[in-house]
């Protein structure tokens, strides 16, 4: 598999932040996933407080999987509190010599001498471009990194960043229950200007909250699953997928079935009508 799977694996959940799978178990998620046609992995730096990557990276190098046929994607610039960071306040750090820092520590943590896909966490206004491009620059030259990418990222920051560098992808956050950026522009700049997009939290609030939207979604999902013969995940998977934008879902289980499941939604081609239906029901009001 030379191209990202269409379904990314979010690692965020995997060590001390969740399910604090052990080497064994990270192993044998990696091996598993590769199995399903997943190749692709989600980190930051911060994951588990600062110690995710260095087990994913243990757990890769165990597995039977060549690093030539895996995506690693890793992101920078939160300075988040915790016991391996002394920062009283939470905040974004984008200067040339903390993500030179940053990456090479991913790259260490992760045992691997390039990440595929190098992305900012948050804009901060206190960015630089010019700063961004040249770290970039270095990076793309040595070979360290593939391609460069933002998350969380408005049309506008992404613009002010396109300028100078070669902008690939936007990691947002899309999904049913927020599906802001469908609406606001920033989805159709991406299209525009072919920034390719990931959607973080791809079920939304759905499995988390008890809300009157969620309980809405729900009673219009029901005869959906029937329909499509699908799970209430693969619907809302499919929801989005649905977007011509062509959105990549991060995936953040670590179940496999429930992975599996999740490839297997992008056989469900939902009608135009169902999704508004969808759409409607999360509104809470009559599409105008
Ligand atoms: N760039 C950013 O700022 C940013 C922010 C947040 C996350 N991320 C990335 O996005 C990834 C995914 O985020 P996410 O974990 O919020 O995504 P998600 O895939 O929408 O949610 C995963 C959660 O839903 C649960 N779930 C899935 N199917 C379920 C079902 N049928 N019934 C009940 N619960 C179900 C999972 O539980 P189980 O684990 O038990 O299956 C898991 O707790 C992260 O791992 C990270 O890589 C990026």
């Amino acid at each position: 598999m030379k191209n990202y799977s269409k379904i990314v694996s979010g690692t965020m959940t995997w060590g001390d932040w969740g399910k604090n799978l052990n080497v064994k178990e990270m192993t044998k998620l990696i091996e598993n996933c590769f199995e399903i046609g997943i190749n692709c992995f989600d980190h930051a730096d911060i994951y588990g407080g600062y110690t995710t990557e260095f087990s994913f990276g243990k757990s890769f190098k165990e597995s039977q999987i060549s690093r030539e046929k895996a995506k690693f994607i890793t992101k920078c610039g939160i300075q988040y509190i915790c016991e391996k960071s002394n920062y009283k306040v939470k905040h974004y750090e984008y200067s040339k010599k903390h993500i030179i820092d940053s990456t090479e520590k991913s790259l260490k943590n992760l045992k691997t001498d390039y990440i595929d896909l190098l992305l900012l966490h948050r804009p901060s206004p206190l960015l630089n471009p010019d700063d961004i491009a040249e770290v970039i620059e270095k990076f793309k030259k040595e070979g360290k990194v593939i391609s460069f990418g933002v998350s969380n990222f408005n049309s506008n920051q992404v613009d002010l960043l396109s300028t100078k560098n070669l902008i690939e992808w936007n990691q947002i956050e899309c999904s049913l229950t927020e599906p802001k950026y469908m609406f606001d522009g920033l989805l159709d700049y991406s299209i525009k200007n072919k920034i390719k997009i990931m959607a973080w939290s791809p079920l939304g609030s759905y499995f988390k909250l008890k809300n009157k939207a969620n309980y809405r979604i729900k009673k219009t999902l029901q005869p959906l699953m029937e329909k499509y013969q699908a799970s209430e995940s693969q619907i809302l998977l499919a929801w989005i997928t649905k977007h011509p934008s062509k959105i990549t879902p991060i995936v953040g289980s670590t179940s496999i079935e429930r992975l599996k499941s999740s490839v297997n939604s992008f056989k469900i081609e939902m009608s135009t009508e169902d999704w508004f239906s969808l759409l409607e029901a999360r509104n809470g009001f009559k599409i105008p």
